[in-house]
């Protein structure tokens, strides 16, 4: 299963939505997950990130495995995307902020 990691909050630039064979991805008002009961593996998300937000479930960057219980709780009460959609206008500014997680809206 691949994770959609820190990086992501108040980025959200949804590349990655469009390669998923199997529509993993769900969309929340920042962020997005992917299900990890969907997710077959196929690796075709992760080169799609921009800013490297998704990652193996078995090689995550340090502090980073949190997000595994996230995705999965997340990916069930939000819904599908699978199609991209305009970045946030300030996402850029957002790509190399660290410690974000407080910033994730539900
Ligand atoms: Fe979808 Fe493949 Fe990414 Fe899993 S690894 S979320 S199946 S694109
Ligand atoms: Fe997030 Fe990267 Fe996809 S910023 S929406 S994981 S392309």
């Amino acid at each position: 299963t691949f994770v959609v990691t820190e990086a992501c909050i108040k980025c959200k630039y949804t590349d990655c939505v469009e390669v998923c064979p199997v529509d993993c991805f769900h969309e929340g008002p920042n962020f997005l997950v992917i299900d990890p009961e969907e997710c077959i593996d196929c690796t075709l998300c992760e080169p799609e990130c921009p800013i490297e937000a998704i990652y193996p479930e078995d090689d995550l960057p340090e502090g980073q495995e949190k997000f595994i219980e996230i995705n999965k709780e997340l990916s069930e009460s939000w819904p599908v995307i699978t199609e991209m959609i305009e970045a946030p206008d300030d996402a850029d500014d957002w790509a190399q902020v660290k410690d974000k997680v407080d910033l994730l809206d539900r």
